[in-house]
């Protein structure tokens, strides 16, 4: 991999405010000279998330998490770091050389994928709308059937692919696109024996998928007739496209999402078009999966309010219930509108019309509600262990909720629905206590670790070297890094005098960026973020210094008197000389 400069990482990590980047994904409240906030990468319900402004660094108290701006993003945004660089750059006007031989290659070849993808959406869209064929006729009666007009078919570029062979590689081929780009775009499948390939989609209505920027990623085909084996063909997963990671209709619906602070979330291809259609156009659909966290993730940009409308039989609904417990970690708000059984929005919306559909989303049920009288319906309330079960299966749903007000709420909510005191169910909270925190915050107990123990001296030598560049240049003329004890330590050190010497920057936040391993990054962040207001740093270090190479001497001695000794069980005597005579020197000096 071709490296990014390092100058222009340390202009992008300049010109960035962290208080600023940090502050535009959660908020921030100021507390002194730092800012204080709940932790985004573990569920906590007091604030151990500190930023640091003047040192341009993070650190979580909980977690123990750290890093500078591009630590954030890559964490936030689940970027690696490269992309943390550009995606900053580019908010920061930084320009980011093309270093990367690799990276652009792959970036032609994803722009020429997609390149075919638009010329795939036109070729499908001209069939149903120009084709003179019979079968493009059968095509069109049968969208007809289903109440799709001309100006829908036009309004979402759907298609039609020719019962046919090689229709779609015939023309792609033709409009110039190399066989590897065709085969990378998932658009045809290779033929098993022999050379060339085929077309995946034939004789079926073409639904395209765009990305948020309306560039084609993928397609899904619907069978015409009710028999077919398989209702919908999709692409596979290709290198534009990885499911769960895109939602259908986002580019139609963004704005919409945005003005009106909602989205509608719903299965199906025709369940995000009726509504669109009827003039609802706050909706995307998952296309038949439950929601993932990437989905919350891309909804979140427009709006925190989610509204889950999916069909109400029995895959629908676990696929809304694990839904739900996603979006409350990605601290969304959400609802749960229903239709009646064997409906989708699309029927609905022809059988009942636009307003009854807005009414049932005026409807939804909170989260709570929704859950509430699922398990009710599930379990037997009258009976206590019915009321036991009910109580196990909503506290780690609560629990997630980040707000602690709501929680409470909710707590007493419970308990009044399920008529029972509400220090019963704080009691049930509690003695689920361990189990909720390991089932509910499951991030939180795979990072959850104990911070590092540091000795005093070398985390205090550390603390001034970070405040103070007087005290690198300081350190650098009678200290070694291996002078210490502590690993983690040992190694920031040891870049400070490598910076220190090559005449660069020795800031937290520039050094944060040599570490990968979080335990070494965690030690830096959280020493860095201390203020140190030390009247006499000049004691202060010589202190440090003094105690540090005590502790020293005295573990090399140690380990001389031990190695002495052995020598002396040996009897090798030789050894035994050579090792006195070092014992001695070290004494002396
Ligand atoms: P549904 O079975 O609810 O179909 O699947 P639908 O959306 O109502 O389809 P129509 O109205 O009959 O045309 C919901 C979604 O799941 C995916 C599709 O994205 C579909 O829209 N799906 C379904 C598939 O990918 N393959 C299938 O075979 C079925
Ligand atoms: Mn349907």
């Amino acid at each position: 991999m071709g490296l990014i400069p390092e100058d222009v990482i340390q202009q992008v990590i300049d010109r960035t405010n962290i208080v600023e980047l940090i502050g535009s994904y959660i908020p921030l409240k100021k507390a002194g000279v730092n800012y204080k906030a709940l932790c985004p990468f573990h569920n906590e319900k007091t604030p151990s998330f500190v930023v640091t402004p003047n040192k341009q660094i993070f650190h979580c108290f909980g977690c123990h998490e750290g890093g500078n701006v591009l630590g954030f993003v890559m964490k936030h945004e689940r970027m690696d770091f490269a992309e943390a660089v550009r995606f900053l750059a580019n908010k920061a006007g930084v320009v980011v050389p093309e270093t990367d031989h690799g990276a652009r290659v792959k970036d032609d070849l994803r722009q020429t994928v997609f390149k075919a993808n638009e010329a795939a959406v036109e070729y499908y869209h001209r069939n149903l709308v120009a084709g003179k064929e019979p079968e493009v006729k059968v095509a069109r009666d049968y969208l007809r059937t289903r109440s799709v007009s001309l100006e829908c078919v036009n309004r979402f570029k759907i298609g039609y692919a020719y019962d046919a062979w090689d229709g779609l590689a015939k023309e792609l081929k033709q409009k110039g696109f190399a066989d590897d780009v065709v085969l990378k775009s998932g658009l045809v499948v290779p033929r098993e024996k022999g050379q060339g390939f085929y077309d995946r989609f034939r004789g079926r209505v073409i639904f395209s998928i765009f990305d948020y920027r309306d560039r084609p990623l993928a397609f899904g085909a619907r069978a015409l007739k009710k028999d077919d084996k398989a209702k919908y063909i999709n692409s596979p997963e290709t290198l534009l496209y990885t499911k769960g990671q895109h939602l259908y209709g986002l580019n139609w619906a963004k704005d919409a999402i945005a003005r009106e602070d909602a989205v509608i979330v719903v299965e199906g291809y025709m369940d995000l078009i009726r509504p669109v259609e009827a003039g609802i156009g706050n909706v995307v659909a998952t296309l038949g999966t439950a929601l993932t966290p990437d989905h919350a993730r891309l909804i979140r940009r427009y709006t925190r309010n989610v509204i889950m409308l999916f069909d109400m039989d029995s895959a629908g609904q676990a696929a809304t219930m694990r839904s739900l417990d996603i979006l409350l970690e990605e601290d969304m708000n959400v609802r749960v509108a229903a239709l009646s059984d064997d409906e989708d929005p699309d029927s609905f919306i022809l059988k009942d019309g636009a307003q009854a559909f807005r009414d049932r989303i005026k409807e939804a049920k909170s989260l709570f509600d929704f859950k509430l009288s699922r398990l009710t319906a599930a379990h037997n309330a009258q009976e206590i262990e019915g009321v036991a079960l009910i109580c196990q299966e909503m506290l780690p749903t609560i629990d997630k909720i980040p707000s602690e007000v709501v929680r409470d709420g909710y707590i007493r909510e419970l308990a009044r629905r399920l008529g029972i005191p509400v220090e019963a169910v704080s009691k049930e909270r509690h003695r689920l206590g361990s189990k909720l925190t390991a089932k509910a915050a499951g991030v939180e107990q795979a990072v959850k670790r104990e911070p590092k123990e540091l000795s005093a001296d070398e985390s205090l030598l550390l603390k001034l070297m970070l405040a103070d560049p007087k005290w690198v240049a300081e350190a650098h003329g009678c200290l070694a890094p291996k002078d210490l004890r502590d690993p983690a330590v040992r190694l920031i050190v040891a870049r400070i005098f490598e910076l220190f010497s090559a005449g660069k920057e020795v800031g937290a936040a520039a050094l944060v960026n040599a570490f990968d391993d979080g335990d070494t990054r965690s030690v830096l962040t959280r020493l860095a973020q201390e203020d140190v207001v030390f009247n006499d740093q000049p004691r202060m270090f010589a202190d440090c210094f003094k105690r540090i190479k005590g502790s020293r001497q005295k573990e090399e001695r140690r380990v001389l008197r031990e190695e002495i000794v052995i020598a002396e069980k040996a009897g090798d005597w030789q050894a035994v000389r050579s090792l006195q005579q070092r014992f001695k020197e070290l004494i002396g000096g």
